[in-house]
């Protein structure tokens, strides 16, 4: 037999339920608060991440799904939306008119990470992208529709950490002192954290091994390297949360795995998935569209763990499987016939309905009825179609009544709407 490929899964019914009504929720938050929805392709350029994302990160590195198309063309399975989107944002010039623009977009991406428990091959985002406001307030939005979003989905033991990752005035100075840092710790580190020291020594802050976390525990913070505008900026993001009532920490450690982020960063972080413990993460990357050849355009945006949020929402899939309305026991092939003209016409009014298309006996079919979970059984034979009657039974109530075949549909509708 074939199995689906280690780490991808299938999101069947009875679960697919949960991620629907999650989507809806986004959906509707996302547009009352004036985004727009962008859909772009799975595939781009494998250029487009390695230059976003960053050379030295884990994904580019060593999770991408890349390989070349039958020309030679080297193209990769998206392991994220917002280089896609920055990409899309420049091509079609949408900064023309107004630069200000608000996106979100939903879908799969793909990594090649060791699988585990919340962490899969291919698994889905919920983005949302801001372009061309340079105010933290925009920063400050993002983690208050994050807040009521996970809130209104029943969402508990969810902590926003928050950080600042400075900009090119005050990065190199932080680098610096940390490089020296990390100099005098080198032995205590894994070999990847020793390779990337001089390249990317904030990868080193983000390293999972216990050793580094360890070694690095004193190392230094950038928030006390910001320059005065950075500050400013941050010192905004933290007093306008506070205002809002949004609870947050600052997390001095939270540098992000991807490189184009500037100031702000934030991950919502729950302790119910254990080593994943990252809901939704994102922050601000100013500088990204222009070093994608677009404008300079200030950007901020997060993407939310599509299986991560379906696991730790408060959520029953029970209270979103959809029942049948009504079973239809026909019991003769005559009936048969009529009952599944009953059932089109019935679908196409927003009552499902379902029947058994074999013929079997009364007593199999109003088993099936009930593992249906049907609200009613409509009960009809030769008999009933003698009398010109249908029994329809309330499964819940069992209480029964007749109803006349005539106009049948038209008949049941208001006996068994809610
Ligand atoms: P990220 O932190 O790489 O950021 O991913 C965001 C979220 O996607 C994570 O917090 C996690 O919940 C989920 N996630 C990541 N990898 C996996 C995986 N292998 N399996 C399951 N869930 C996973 C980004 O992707 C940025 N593009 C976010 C952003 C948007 N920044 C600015 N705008």
């Amino acid at each position: 037999m074939i199995q689906l490929i280690r780490g991808f899964k299938d999101i069947l019914p009875g679960e697919v339920e949960v991620w629907q009504y999650i989507e809806s929720v986004a959906r509707g938050l996302f547009e009352d608060f004036g985004f727009k929805e962008i859909r772009i392709p799975i595939m781009e350029k494998t250029e487009l991440f390695a230059r976003s994302i960053g050379e030295d990160t884990d994904i580019v590195e060593k999770e991408m799904y890349t390989f070349p198309d039958r020309k030679g063309d080297l193209i990769t399975l998206r392991p994220e939306a917002t280089a896609s989107i920055c990409r899309s944002y420049i091509q079609h010039k949408m900064y023309a008119d107004d630069p200000v623009k608000k996106f979100y977009t939903i879908g799969p991406m793909f990594r090649r990470e060791r699988p585990q428990k919340g962490r899969y091959r291919q698994f889905y985002q919920i983005n949302a992208e801001i372009f061309g406001v340079a105010s933290p307030l925009a920063d400050v939005e993002l983690i208050f529709l994050l807040k009521n979003l996970f809130s209104r989905l029943s969402t508990g033991d969810v902590e926003a950490h928050i950080n600042s990752l400075g900009c090119p005035e005050c990065r190199p100075v932080f680098k610096a002192a940390l490089t020296e840092y990390i100099s005098s710790r080198t032995d205590a580190l894994c070999s990847d954290c020793v390779r990337r020291k001089d390249r990317n020594p904030l990868r080193v802050l983000d390293c999972k091994v216990p050793a580094c976390r360890e070694a690095m525990e004193d190392a230094p913070s950038i928030i006390d390297h910001l320059c005065p505008a950075c500050a400013q900026h941050f010192d905004v993001v933290r007093a306008s949360l506070d205002s809002l009532g949004v609870p947050f920490v600052v997390n001095k450690r939270l540098v992000r795995g991807l490189d184009y982020y500037t100031r702000t960063t934030f991950e919502i972080q729950t302790r119910s998935l254990g080593a994943q413990s990252a809901v939704a993460g994102g922050g601000r990357y100013d500088g990204l569209v222009k070093m994608l050849g677009g404008p300079d355009m200030p950007a901020t945006g997060f993407a939310i763990g599509f299986d991560r949020l379906a696991e730790v929402a408060g959520l029953d899939n029970q209270d979103f499987i959809r029942k049948p309305d009504l079973y239809i026991a026909a019991l003769d092939e005559e009936s048969g016939a009529m009952a599944f003209e009953w059932l089109c016409a019935l679908g196409t009014q927003g009552i499902q309905a379902t029947m058994d298309f074999e013929g079997r006996s009364l007593k199999s079919q109003m088993k099936r009825a009930g593992r249906n979970e049907a609200r009613f059984t409509l009960i009809v034979g030769e008999d009933e179609r003698k009398k010109g009657l249908a029994i329809l039974r309330n499964m819940k109530t069992r209480e029964q009544v007749t109803v006349p075949l005539d106009n049948l549909v038209e008949r049941m509708k208001p006996l068994i709407q809610y």
